[in-house]
């Protein structure tokens, strides 16, 4: 038992509420996160697949909320999809104290593993994870494509529903992949659209707009990177005008095979896929 922090189940907290603490901890993290509201953090939740009745704060004995850990459970793993420290709270052992929570909860309702993505930069969270039993599988990188003016041969891509996506084969999923990259986010994607080009298909946000994420990629076989890259080449070609980035969720191969070859940059910050077995523990 620990005497300076209690577990309060997320479920029972106003989401404006869990919103503030969330603003707090990420204020001046390495990436910046637009100021939460209630409605905001509802989308985050959303988009980051998060269960709330997994997800537990942590409380100090002053009554105030020090440390969150929000779960995202996808069939027998658990996902740590976001965790962080109010920074007055911050080097007392609250969020070791919470994850140990949640690790022995997931253990509890006989989950394989926890995985979860962490900055390379970010060392007091990528300090946390190691000690608390989470290794490095990957690592994992963001890359960005200006905007071109050359005009090449347009190829017509096909637009599929995005379930249709979903359904295509991947030589890797979640939990092996990100889960932010996996079948399972793009089924709960929220204005995201999918494009296919013979047997392969990729996941972008709205390509008319300057601006567009590359989300993801299903129906290409393992190691057969070619359709990939044609398929990219034709879709960065059909809307040259945009700037294309992936955001850092994208294992190493990613780069070498597919963003590379096609005059992508590489971001400076990257990110680890870190899983802890959970199974051996029980
Ligand atoms: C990372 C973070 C959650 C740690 O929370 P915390 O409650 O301060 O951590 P704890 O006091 O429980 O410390 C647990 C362990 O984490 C590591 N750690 C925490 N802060 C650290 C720091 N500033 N430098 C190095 N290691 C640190 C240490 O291994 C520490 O164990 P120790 O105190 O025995 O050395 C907190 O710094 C935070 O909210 N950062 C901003 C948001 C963020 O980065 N979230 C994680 C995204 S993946």
């Amino acid at each position: 038992m620990n005497l300076k922090f209690e577990i309060v189940p997320a479920a029972e907290i106003q989401i404006a509420e869990q919103a503030k603490v969330f603003n707090a901890a990420f204020a001046g993290y390495l990436v910046t996160f637009p100021e939460m509201d209630a409605a905001g953090m509802a989308r985050f939740i959303c988009a980051q697949g998060i269960d709330l009745c997994h997800s537990r704060f942590a409380r100090s004995e002053n009554g105030a909320f020090a440390s969150f850990g929000y779960i995202n459970r996808t069939g027998n793993f658990s996902r740590l999809a976001a965790m962080g420290t109010a920074p007055g709270a911050r080097r007392t052992g609250a969020a070791a104290f919470l994850l140990s929570h949640l690790i022995g909860e997931a253990i509890a309702r006989r989950d394989i593993a926890m995985v979860l993505e962490v900055f390379e930069q970010n060392a007091p969270a990528h300090s946390l994870y190691v000690r608390n039993g989470f290794r490095e599988v990957t690592r994992l990188f963001g890359w960005r494509r200006q905007a071109q003016r050359k005009i090449d041969n347009v190829i017509e891509l096909e637009e599929i529903p995005l379930l249709d996506a979903t359904a295509m084969n991947t030589p890797t999923d979640f939990p092996d992949l990100p889960w932010q990259i996996s079948r399972f986010a793009t089924a709960k994607s929220l204005g995201m659209r999918a494009f296919r080009l013979d047997r392969t298909c990729v996941i972008i946000s709205n390509p008319e707009v300057s601006l567009v994420r590359v989300h993801g990629f299903f129906g290409h076989d393992r190691g057969d990177w070619e359709p990939v890259r044609d398929l990219m080449r034709a879709l960065t070609t059909k809307f040259r005008e945009a700037e294309f980035f992936a955001p850092q969720i994208f294992p190493e191969q990613f780069g070498r095979e597919v963003f590379q070859p096609l005059g992508f940059a590489r971001e400076t910050l990257n990110q680890f896929l870190m899983r802890r077995e959970l199974s051996d523990s029980r």
